[in-house]
């Protein structure tokens, strides 16, 4: 009977303010653009997954995600596979005491407890739980930022995953990808007030996967070569002034444009890409007039690849924003009869660094 070795990990979901959408290196998964998000407390969306290995198991690696298996021919798993192994290989060397792992199959066991493929970031934590997990197997003594560059393969924004807090994915210049990595702009505690309230407005598997819509956008778009040249180059300067100071209006104002504009690249691309439904619109029109009645910027939504909307506020507005939302949920039910979708809210407090 030969020896099963095993190791396990979570990892949070993030959610950019400022979006990562094209690539300029499909294989190498490069972006045009630098992004930045914060990463969502894993008490509320969270991937946890099993790595092992074993020299008992039938020859082929193996992906189950939430009991269902996956097929882990695709490039980017492969490459995420690779690259650990590789790793695992230089550590065993000629030290015959570290056992041979790098040639095992390997068996992943994965569950996400959010949907998947929605527009919630589940490749972001499906993959930075993945590489983390091998990597916890292996035990190799790579950096957050050496298992940022491995995940960005699998998934780009899994790359943001791999750390805490507010975090930026720097787009790099390597040919190779080499400087393609996160980093953390600042951690969850210099920040400790900042929520997020997340509407789920659609459970269901979005249409078109981000993968084939950047795609599509980047080469039918006339609007993204300005969003990615000039637009998000100056947002992301902004963002990072509004975290550094503290600055919610400055945060929440850049948040909303930039979702507006990644939305309207996507209905810019030929054929269109539709994420935002009415149900999404309607949410978008909730958050406009609390800034209304406030009168000032006191919430802030952005939608990714799909229709779930996740709104940032401060904890000091929970009552205006998160109780706004949730009260409007529980007393018109008629926006789940008249459009037959339904909308859930879930409080997400941030990860404590
Ligand atoms: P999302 O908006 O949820 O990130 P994407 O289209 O970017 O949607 O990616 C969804 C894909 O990510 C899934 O179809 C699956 O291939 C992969 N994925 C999601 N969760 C995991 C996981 N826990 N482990 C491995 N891969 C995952
Ligand atoms: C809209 O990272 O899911 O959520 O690299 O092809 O796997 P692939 O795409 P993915 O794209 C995320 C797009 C986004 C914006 C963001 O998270 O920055
Ligand atoms: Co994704």
């Amino acid at each position: 009977m030969s020896d099963i070795y095993r190791a396990s990990t979570t990892a949070p979901v993030n959610i950019a303010v400022i979006k990562y959408w094209g690539k300029r290196d499909p294989k190498l998964n490069l972006p045009t653009n630098s992004s930045l998000s914060v990463t969502l407390s894993q008490a509320d969306l969270r991937t946890h997954t099993t790595a092992s290995c074993s020299a008992s198991y039938p020859k082929e690696d193996t992906l189950l995600l939430n009991g269902t298996p996956q097929d882990v021919s695709g490039a980017r798993t492969q490459a995420c596979f690779r690259e650990l192994r590789a790793l695992r290989t230089q550590l065993e060397g000629s030290d015959s005491s570290v056992p041979k792992l790098a040639t095992l199959p390997l068996k992943i066991v994965s569950e996400n407890n959010f949907p998947t493929a929605a527009g919630l970031a589940s490749s972001a934590a499906g993959f930075a739980a993945l590489v983390r997990a091998i990597a916890n197997l292996y035990k190799l003594p790579s950096s957050p930022t050496d298992l940022s560059r491995i995940a960005r393969q699998g998934s780009g924004s899994a790359c943001r995953s791999l750390f805490g807090g507010y975090v930026g994915w720097e787009q790099g210049s390597a040919s190779d990808g080499s400087d393609s990595v996160a980093f953390q702009v600042a951690p969850a505690s210099h920040w400790p007030t900042m929520r997020a309230v997340i509407l789920v407005v659609s459970a269901a598997k979005k249409g078109v996967s981000s993968t084939t819509g950047m795609q599509t956008t980047v080469a039918t778009s006339s609007l993204f070569a300005s969003r990615a040249s000039e637009t998000v180059p100056r947002r992301m300067a902004e963002m990072q002034k509004a975290i550094q100071e503290k600055d919610f209006e400055a945060f929440g104002k850049v948040t909303m444009m930039d979702s507006n504009s990644f939305h309207a690249t996507c209905l810019d691309t030929y054929p269109p890409i539709f994420y935002l439904n009415d149900v999404s619109r309607a949410a978008i029109k909730v958050v406009e007039s609390i800034n209304a009645a406030a009168g000032r910027i006191v919430a802030a939504y952005t939608f990714d690849a799909g229709p779930n909307a996740v709104v940032y506020y401060l904890e000091e507005n929970e009552k205006d924003v998160a109780g706004l939302f949730k009260s409007i949920l529980e007393e018109k039910d008629g926006w789940k009869g008249a459009r037959g979708e339904k909308i859930e809210a879930q409080g997400a407090a941030f990860e404590k660094v």
